[in-house]
């Protein structure tokens, strides 16, 4: 269904980004510098290179339209970093589920959602027009199989979805209320991969394998799926969903088409030339066995992916034998 039309806002001249120095939000910032937008890249890591985030941020490096904020969102003075901003993108949080069932899950809620109330009520206060957040795939849970739209039930399976599903509902609430200007645009990633992805996350680790790294534990027997989605493709839907003339809302981010773990450990065999490594685990509580998006709405705006997963899967091949290589270098001089 065509989504009703708004008037459209102008976030590329002025934007915060939260997460900065993580996966899409680094990739995020590139993107938004290259568009000519001047940026506020906030993180509590450290946003240069280093062990936890390489070569995150190191493109945008220099960028004179680029300010980098190390700040703790949790207790930092947050209206100051928003001033004159046309658009948030709020991306910082505890990401992954399986850490997410032990200690760290008061982290979980300070960072997701204790967090986005601190944005929302400078945001709001200033008057900001656009909050675009990260939210998850993780807030569906178990489905039937078919795709989800954003109008699905949500029954989030993990403390992370619950934190997620909290956070989106939340920062839509401040959106409705009396006399509020800022809307609330809650992108639900579907697993993102490329270029820079999280070491804790499956196709990184599988590669690494691929690249003689330790072998892989396969949490089940390789037949859970997900829709994979392409950095890049992410991003512009990030950018698409803060430019887009629509009221506040959901939107799912993820092409539609899912892969299995089995075939995401073939294609890796293919482009690496030998079987990868597998160590055989029994899944975990949370893990669910599909996700799948349904992109209509997201489509409706114009996007639409652009990278399938085996060459997803090769640019990120190459990425990440480029970073080892780096290692090696400063490793022996
Ligand atoms: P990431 O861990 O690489 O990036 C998150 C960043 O947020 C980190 O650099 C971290 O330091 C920062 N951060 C966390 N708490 C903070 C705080 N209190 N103050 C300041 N900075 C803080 O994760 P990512 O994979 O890039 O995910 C980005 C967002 O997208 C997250 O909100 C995540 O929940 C969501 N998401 C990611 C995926 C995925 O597949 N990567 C899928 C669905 C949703
Ligand atoms: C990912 C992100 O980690 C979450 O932050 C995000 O919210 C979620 O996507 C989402 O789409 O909402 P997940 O799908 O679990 O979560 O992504 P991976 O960590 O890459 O795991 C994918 C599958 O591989 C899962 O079934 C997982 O159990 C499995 N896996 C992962 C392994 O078998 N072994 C590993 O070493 C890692």
């Amino acid at each position: 269904m065509p989504l009703p039309d708004r008037p459209p806002v102008a976030p590329l001249r002025r934007a915060v980004v939260t997460g900065a120095a993580g996966f899409i939000g680094s990739c995020l910032v590139e993107h938004l510098l290259r568009l000519g937008a001047t940026v506020i890249a906030v993180d509590r890591r450290d946003c240069g290179p280093g062990p936890a985030a390489i070569n995150n941020l190191a493109g945008s490096a220099g960028a004179p339209s680029l300010i980098k904020v190390c700040a703790d969102l949790r207790s930092c003075a947050v209206e100051p970093l928003l001033l004159d901003a046309d658009v948030i993108y709020h991306l910082a949080a505890i990401p992954g589920v399986r850490d997410s069932w032990g200690p760290a899950f008061s982290d979980y809620v300070s960072c997701n959602l204790f967090v986005a109330q601190r944005l929302m009520q400078s945001a709001v206060r200033l008057g900001i027009r656009r909050v675009v957040l990260a939210s998850s795939s993780s807030v569906y849970g178990l489905t039937d199989g078919k795709p989800s739209p954003e109008n699905s039930p949500p029954h989030p399976a993990s403390p992370y979805g619950v934190t997620k599903l909290a956070a989106e509902q939340l920062c839509l609430a401040h959106a409705a209320r009396r006399g509020t200007l800022t809307d609330v645009i809650a992108l639900r990633y579907f697993t993102v991969y490329g270029p820079g992805q999280r070491d804790d996350m499956f196709i990184h680790r599988v590669l690494a394998a691929a690249l003689g790294g330790p072998p892989v534990t396969l949490y089940g027997a390789g037949e859970r799926r997900r829709d994979f989605t392409y950095i890049t493709d992410a991003v512009a839907a990030t950018i698409t969903a803060s430019t887009a003339p629509i009221p506040s809302g959901i939107l799912n981010v993820g092409g539609g088409a899912s892969t299995s773990l089995k075939d995401v450990l073939l294609i890796a065999g293919r482009l690496a030339g030998a079987p990868i490594p597998v160590i055989n685990a029994h899944p975990y509580d949370g893990d669910v066995p599909a996700t799948l998006a349904d992109p209509a709405r997201i489509r409706s705006l114009g996007w639409s992916p652009r990278v399938d997963i085996a060459t997803g899967m090769a640019r990120q091949l190459d990425w990440l034998t480029s970073v080892q290589s780096q290692k090696k270098v400063c490793a022996s001089a």
